[in-house]
C-alpha cells in the first residue's frame, strides 16, 4: 500500500508551504496539494524527504494518500475559493473525515459551511492562523473553533506546530460554530488598531520631536525591552533601520503612504456596530486606511489649507510621553476588542473564555505583546469581567499613563498632527469612565421631534413630554 500521510494541506502558497513544513518538522508526515505544479514542485524540493513531506497537484491522489480519518487543512484565500475547494473535495472524502479552514473566512460563511458539511458527516471547523509567513513556519498562534470532535483529532498536530509561550502551546479550542474565525477577525481588528497607533507615535516623534530614523530605531527598540514589548514595536524598530536598496537613505521614507486592507478590520468594525459594542480605536484605524488611499485628493487639499507651524519639544520629554501614551492606547485597544469578544460570545453562543484567548495570543501572533500576560491574569482572576478597564490590576497602569495621552493629543491638535487612534482611545476612556454623559439631551431631542419617549433618573417608567406645550 502507498504511504499514508498524517496531515493534508490544500493551498501551497507561502503560508501553506510554511505551515506544512512546520508540521513535518514536528514529526508528523504531511501531504500537500495545489493546482499549481510549480508550488507542488517547490514544496517537494524544500521538504527534501518525500516520506516526510510530499505534494501532488492531483486531488484524488492527495486524498488517497492520507490516513483515516483524514485531516485536511485549507489555506486558500477567503471567499468563493473555499467553497470551490470544499465542493471539489466532497466526492473524494468520507464520513468522519476532518476539514479545517485555516484562512481568514468571514464567520457566517464558516457557520454555513459547518452546517452543510455536518449533514454529510464531515467534521468541519475554522481555525484562524496568525503570525504571517514566519509564524506559519516557526510557530503561529492558532485559533480553532467549531467541531470539538474534529479538533481533538488534530489537536496533537496543532499543539506541536503552534508557538510556545513558556512551554505552553498558543492554541486552544475556543468554542462551537465559527468561534475560531470570529476570534481571528477580532484579533485582526486589534492588529489594525495597534498598527495605527504605532504609526501615529512614529509621526509625532518625527514631526514634534525631530527624531531621525536612527533615533526612532533606538527608541522603539528600547521600548521593546520594557512594558511595550510587542511584535509590532519590535518590527517597527527594524523597519526604521532598513537602508533603501534602490536609492539613498532609509526604505521607510520611500514607501507610499497608502495602506491596503483585505477586509478583516472592516468586518470587525461592522460587526461591532451590529452588536452595539463601541470599538472606536479599531474603527478609526479602518477609516485611516481609507483616508490613506485618497492620496491624490490629500495632495490637492494639502495645497489649499495652511497648517500650524509645529513647535518641537525636547526629545527626552516627548519620548517619555509617547511611551506612556502608546502603552495607554494599546490597553484601550485590547480592552475594546476583548469587550467585543465577550459580547459576541453571548450573542452567538460561542462560550468564549477570554483568558484562554489572551493566553494563546501571548506568542506567535501579530498582536503578541508582554501586556497579554497581564490581560490573561486579569481575566483568570475574573472570567466575567465585562471590560479590562474594570480590572483592579489595570487601574494603576491606566491612571499612570492617561496624563501623557492627554498631553500628546492636545499637542497634536494644536500643531495639526493627526493622532486619531490616540484621541479615539482617550475619548473612549473618558466616555466609558463617565457615570453621566450628555445623552440625556439626545433623549430629550428624540422625544421632542419623534415622541420616542425617555426614562428618568428619579423614577421608574417610560415618559413622554409635549415639548411645544
Ligand atoms: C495575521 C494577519 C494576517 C492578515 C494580514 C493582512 O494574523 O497573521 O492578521 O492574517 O491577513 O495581516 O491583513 P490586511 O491586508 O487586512 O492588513
Amino acid at each position: 500500500m502507498e504511504q499514508q500521510y498524517d496531515f493534508g494541506l490544500i493551498g501551497l502558497g507561502v503560508m501553506g508551504r510554511n505551515f506544512i513544513l512546520n508540521v513535518a518538522d514536528n514529526g508528523f508526515t504531511a501531504f500537500g496539494n495545489d493546482l499549481d505544479d510549480k508550488k507542488v514542485k517547490a514544496l517537494k524540493e524544500e521538504g527534501g524527504d518525500l516520506d516526510k513531506v510530499n505534494a501532488t497537484a492531483d486531488l484524488s491522489t492527495f486524498v488517497k494518500g492520507l490516513s483515516k480519518p483524514r485531516k485536511i487543512m485549507m489555506l486558500v484565500p477567503a471567499g468563493k475559493i473555499v467553497d470551490a475547494v470544499i465542493e471539489s473535495l466532497l466526492p473524494h472524502i468520507d464520513k468522519g473525515d476532518i476539514l479545517i479552514d485555516g484562512g481568514n473566512s468571514f464567520f457566517t460563511d464558516t457557520d454555513r459551511r459547518e452546517a452543510h458539511l455536518k449533514e454529510k458527516g464531515i467534521h468541519f471547523f475554522g481555525a484562524g492562523v496568525s503570525g504571517g509567513a514566519k509564524g506559519a513556519r516557526k510557530g503561529p498562534s492558532i485559533m480553532p473553533g467549531g467541531s470539538k470532535e474534529g479538533y481533538s483529532a488534530v489537536r496533537p498536530i496543532f499543539e506541536a506546530v503552534a508557538a510556545k509561550y513558556q512551554g505552553e502551546p498558543c492554541v486552544a479550542y475556543l468554542g462551537p460554530k465559527s468561534a475560531g474565525n470570529y476570534v481571528k477577525m477580532v484579533h485582526n481588528g486589534i492588529e489594525y488598531g495597534l498598527m495605527q497607533l504605532t504609526s501615529e507615535i512614529y509621526d509625532l516623534l518625527k514631526k514634534a520631536g525631530n527624531f531621525s530614523n536612527d533615533e526612532l530605531q533606538a527608541t522603539f527598540s528600547r521600548w521593546n525591552e520594557g512594558r511595550l514589548q510587542s511584535f509590532l514595536v519590535e518590527i517597527s524598530s527594524k523597519i526604521f533601520a532598513r537602508e533603501d536598496a534602490l536609492g539613498e537613505g532609509r526604505l521607510v521614507d520611500q514607501i507610499l503612504d497608502k495602506a491596503k486592507q483585505k477586509g478583516t478590520g472592516k468586518w470587525t468594525s461592522q460587526n461591532a456596530m451590529d452588536l452595539g459594542i463601541p470599538i472606536p480605536s479599531i474603527d478609526i484605524a479602518v477609516s485611516m486606511r481609507e483616508i490613506s488611499a485618497l492620496k491624490e485628493e490629500r495632495i490637492r487639499a494639502d495645497a489649499l489649507y495652511d497648517r500650524p507651524k509645529i513647535k518641537t519639544l525636547d526629545k527626552g520629554e516627548i519620548e517619555k510621553m509617547a511611551e506612556e501614551a502608546l502603552f495607554f492606547s494599546f490597553i484601550m485597544t485590547y480592552a475594546q476588542g476583548l469587550h467585543q469578544l465577550a459580547d459576541a460570545s453571548n450573542e452567538y453562543g460561542y462560550e468564549l473564555d477570554i483568558a484562554e484567548i489572551a493566553k494563546i495570543w501571548r506568542a506567535g501572533c501579530i498582536i503578541r505583546a508582554g501586556l497579554l500576560a497581564d490581560i490573561t491574569e486579569a481575566f483568570r482572576a475574573d472570567a466575567s469581567l465585562p471590560n479590562l478597564l474594570l480590572s483592579p490590576s489595570f487601574i494603576e497602569k491606566v491612571k499612570s499613563t492617561v496624563g501623557s495621552a492627554r498631553e500628546l493629543v492636545a499637542l497634536a491638535v494644536k500643531n495639526g498632527i493627526p493622532l486619531p487612534g490616540l484621541s479615539n482611545s482617550l475619548t473612549y476612556f473618558d466616555a466609558y469612565t463617565s457615570s453621566r454623559l450628555p445623552l440625556n439631551l439626545i433623549q430629550g431631542q428624540r422625544d421632542y421631534f419623534g415622541s420616542h419617549t425617555y426614562e428618568r433618573l428619579d423614577r421608574e417608567g417610560i415618559f413622554h413630554t409635549d415639548w411645544e406645550d
